[in-house]
């Protein structure tokens, strides 16, 4: 019996993994290596494959089969909202033909159980203070619409097949669990912002005029590590046979922080000077994105230990244990 971790080499998927072997579990990975690393798996399996490329159905099939795979955990996706914008298409073609890939070899081993990175951009711009899971989604860029599509592939094959699952729609990511295992992609604001002062440029905010209290941008921040044991816990719940009430969960703290709050932190932590310059808002940007966690703490029995601080000083630590350690 063993999981598979499809994008286990990646950010996020490498924590999860490393979590399963720590509690003595089989893992195998598959992953393109496109933006994951090899040495981030551990003692797990790894086998490289493109899970959107032709062939792939086959491949993870048989996999599968030899691997006797229970359950699958599936990271694997392009993520950027802004190429999405550019290139929808291959979006589609990377993300929902991959992920049809996947079920399709799943429902041909016999596999049932799936827990899919779903992602707050499946919300779009809500005008409220905290999101729950069932509002009506309005994604407004491709790669939402992508997240959107593929809980309702999951949900299609379970009334076909008999799937179990769980989409877990993850607010801010950041920090790192292990500081070898820090975000190495310079996407998001906590490394854009240590990029920027590895370089010796002042960090950006993009937008100070949005209608929140001190007009930057506000955000759910959920540690790394807390959602990796909120993969787990998915897991925990999708075994046996018990019907599932609910199968899509919000993942964030149900706090909000500013991109000002978030670099003042990462100055107070690291001791530099973070002051950083306003640049005009970037387009798309919701003023205020908050998850509401009450579904996943009842009913998974999941909450974030880690508040911003933690968050921020894993991060930190682990910028300093890379390549481009500053100071
Ligand atoms: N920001 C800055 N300066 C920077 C980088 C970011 O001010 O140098 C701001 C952004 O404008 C935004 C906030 O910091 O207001 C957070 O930006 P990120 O790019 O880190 O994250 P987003 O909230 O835009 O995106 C995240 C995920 C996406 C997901 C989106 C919606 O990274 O995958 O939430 O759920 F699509």
């Amino acid at each position: 019996m063993s999981t598979l971790v499809i994008g286990g080499a990646g950010y996020i998927g490498a924590h999860v993994v490393r979590l399963l072997l720590d509690r003595g579990e089989e893992v195998v990975v598959v992953d393109d290596l496109s933006t994951g690393a090899g040495e981030r798996v551990g003692q797990a399996t790894l086998a490289e494959l493109d899970v959107a490329a032709p062939g792939a159905q086959e491949s993870l099939e048989k996999l599968m089969a030899e691997r006797g795979v229970t359950a699958v955990i599936h990271f694997a996706a392009k993520k950027q909202v802004g190429e999405s914008v550019a290139k929808p298409a291959w979006y589609y073609q990377q993300n929902i033909g991959g992920m049809a890939n996947i079920l399709a070899a799943m429902e041909n081993a016999g596999v049932r159980n799936m827990i899919f990175s779903s992602s707050a951009a499946v919300y779009g711009m809500p005008d409220v203070e905290l999101v729950r899971e069932d509002i009506h989604g309005r994604p407004i860029n491709p790669y939402g619409e992508t997240k959107l599509v593929g809980e309702w592939m999951l949900a299609d094959c379970e009334r076909a097949w008999g799937l179990r699952w769980a989409a877990l729609r993850y607010f801010n990511v950041a920090g790192a669990g292990w500081p070898e295992l820090g975000d190495p992609a310079i996407l998001n604001l906590v490394p854009m912002v240590l990029d920027r002062l590895a370089r010796g440029d002042r960090p950006k905010i993009f937008g100070d005029d949005y209608p929140t209290p001190d007009g930057t941008c506000v955000r759910d921040y959920i540690h790394v590590l807390d959602l990796a044991h909120a993969h787990l816990a998915a897991m925990d719940y999708l075994e046996g046979d018990a019907p599932l009430a609910e199968h899509v969960f919000n993942v964030g703290t149900g706090e909000g922080a500013s991109v000002r709050q978030v670099i003042d932190t990462l100055g107070e932590i690291s001791g530099l000077d973070t002051t950083a310059d306003v640049e005009p808002r970037r387009p798309g940007d919701p003023p205020r994105l908050v998850g509401d966690p009450a579904r996943i703490k009842d009913v998974l029995g999941w909450k974030a230990e880690h508040r911003l601080e933690d968050i921020i000083r894993s991060a930190w630590e682990a910028w300093q244990a890379g390549p481009r350690r500053i100071g």
